[in-house]
């Protein structure tokens, strides 16, 4: 029994997702792929930290994907992120190099955010006995398992007596783990128990869990999105207004777009008169306030702050909560500007701060027939609403 046992968990996500890439998805690698408004490997991370059994949580990364990962782990406490490998063992590799000393180490796919804590905690119990060196979760093979020629037609039919299929978090005695590295690594090696089985150590499977699923193809984002939604039934409704008065200058900030104007919007830093509305519309979903209890006006601090600032507030709010954002509209009430034109800019642009799908943003325009002081040109007004769904634990 080890006292104390100092844990590190390596979080694999350099992988390309070849077989999940959908447009659906925008196409990015399926740890980014945004599930239930966040990426799935904030769902992950998030889910680990939420543990509180790991001492270092090191993500495994692709260069290429250094901006996306940024956007996913914004607000997260992390060490900088390892690139990975061409393989996945080369990727688990690098993240060995990279992790501090440590008892027992854990290595799972950044695309099985469903880990649960029973898993983790009997995986390290095992190690923690002192006799076992590696152990892994898995389940036992329920189909009939079939063998094909290269075409379809079946050769064999294979025996599942004491066959498992096996999940990660995998984990290993951390010295045990580099000794048998030492001896070489397969370049076929699919899961980080191959080294150990190759160099000779016992490796043993407790039970897993059918949630941990690994998001493989397409269709695992719309079963993990329903795993998710189940959890988040508490559905919120906020709504938010806003109204800046036009003063001399030649461009308008809407959204966090700039547009060229014969006026500018009188207010502190960017006067955003749609994301200040946007943003109370979410305070208003989850019950906390508004832009100016959060922020007083009076508080120097505050002055000329990006507006940028309040919205990732409230949506650092949620995200605590557990929360995700379903819908966000906004409708921005003006003679001119034009707002078609950029509107798509707009959505963009409120999905790159929030981290919500683009169709899950809704920007419209109205004038008021020249009536009132938006009618006038005095100034723009802005409205909007957010759903927001939390978790139902609580109430
Ligand atoms: N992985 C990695 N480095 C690689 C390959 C895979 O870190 N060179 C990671 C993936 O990001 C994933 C996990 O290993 O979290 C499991 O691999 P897999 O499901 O095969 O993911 P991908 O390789 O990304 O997907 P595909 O095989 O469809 O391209
Ligand atoms: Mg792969």
């Amino acid at each position: 029994m080890i006292k104390e046992a100092k844990t590190s968990i390596l979080v694999l996500a350099a992988g390309r997702g070849t077989r999940a890439k959908t447009t659906a998805y925008n196409n990015v690698p399926k740890q980014y792929a945004v599930v239930a408004g966040k990426p799935l490997l904030r769902i992950t991370l998030e889910t680990l930290i939420g543990f509180d059994l790991f001492d270092e949580i090191l993500c495994v990364i692709h260069p290429d994907d250094l901006s996306l990962y940024e956007d996913a782990t914004r607000g997260l406490t992390l060490p900088a992120p390892v690139f990975g490998g061409e393989t996945r063992q080369q990727s688990s590799q690098n993240g060995l190099n990279a992790i501090k000393e440590c008892d027992f180490v854990m290595i799972h796919d950044a695309a099985r955010p469903f880990v649960q804590k029973e898993t983790v905690t009997a995986l390290l119990e095992s190690l923690n006995s002192g006799e076992v060196k590696a152990v892994i979760p898995g389940l036992p093979v329920t189909d009939t398992l079939k063998k094909t020629s290269h075409d379809t037609k079946i050769i064999d039919t294979i025996s599942r007596e004491n066959l498992y299929a096996v999940q990660t978090p995998q984990a290993f005695s951390y010295p045990t783990l580099l000794d048998a590295l030492s001896i070489g690594v397969g370049p076929d090696y699919t899961d980080d128990a191959m080294i150990m089985e190759a160099a000779g150590h016992a490796v043993h499977i407790i039970k897993g869990s059918e949630n941990n699923f690994k998001v493989t193809s397409p269709e695992d984002f719309g079963k993990a999105e329903r795993q998710l939604m189940t959890d988040l039934g508490d559905i919120r409704v906020g709504q938010g207004f806003d109204v800046h008065r036009f003063t001399k200058g030649d461009n308008v900030t809407l959204c966090g777009v700039k547009i060229p104007h014969s006026h500018s919007l009188k207010g502190h830093s960017d006067a955003d008169v749609a994301m200040h509305a946007l943003t109370d519309a979410l305070f208003s979903a989850v019950a906390d306030g508004d832009i100016g209890s959060h922020f007083p006006p009076s508080d120097p601090q505050w002055k000329g702050v990006a507006s940028e600032i309040f919205l990732l507030k409230a949506c650092t709010i949620i995200r605590d909560k557990g929360g995700m954002i379903a819908h966000m509209g906004i409708t921005i009430i003006t003679e001119s500007p034009k707002i078609g034109p950029h509107r798509d800019d707009m959505r963009r642009a409120m999905s790159a701060i929030t981290q919500v799908p683009i169709d899950r943003i809704s920007v419209q325009a109205t004038t008021t027939e020249k009536l009132g002081f938006t009618g006038r040109g005095e100034g723009i007004a802005a409205q909007a609403s957010a759903t927001v769904r939390l978790p139902l634990i609580g109430i």
